[in-house]
């Protein structure tokens, strides 16, 4: 893990900026893949704010990791389109067969499950997005494709 002072020297020049905390988190993630734990104090003290404030921000957006993702990273649609084509039985297959729970990271850091709201394939659902690459149509047989090609 980056140590703290290596973590100030990033953000400290944003704290200028109006609005600062996500631009740093931001940063943050973009440079180490995830938000550190060391990075809340420091967060908190160069913006004047309690850690559990800086914690809330960090847990309201999905989109902050608190820890590294695995080496291959599967969203599941969750939303209602998919919803009506049966995705929750693909997740909960998917979830299952890793061990996982949804934000969870595989033991062997192979595969990162998470939800995601709308991929823009409501007509072909159940969507699913692997490493960046959506796709349609994943019922329970695919998925078990999907997840052998990562070697999960
Ligand atoms: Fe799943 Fe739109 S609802 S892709």
């Amino acid at each position: 893990a980056p140590a703290p002072d290596e973590i100030r020297a990033l953000v400290a020049p944003l704290t200028a900026l109006e609005g600062p905390l996500l631009p740093m988190l931001h940063a943050l993630q973009r440079e180490y893949g995830f938000v550190p734990q060391d990075a809340v104090p420091v967060l908190a003290d160069l913006l004047n704010l309690g850690r559990a404030e800086v914690h809330g921000v960090i847990s309201f957006y999905h989109d902050f990791r608190d820890a590294p993702a695995g080496r291959h990273v599967l969203k599941i649609c969750r939303a209602e389109a998919c919803q009506a084509m049966g995705c929750d039985a693909v997740a909960e297959t998917a979830l299952q067969r890793l061990g996982v729970d949804w934000h969870g990271t595989t033991r062997d850091g192979a595969v990162t499950v998470e939800p995601v709201y709308c991929l823009g394939l409501c007509a072909c659902g159940p969507a699913a997005m692997l490493d960046g690459q959506v796709i349609g149509r994943v019922d329970r047989d695919r998925m078990g494709q999907l997840l052998d090609e990562v070697g999960a």
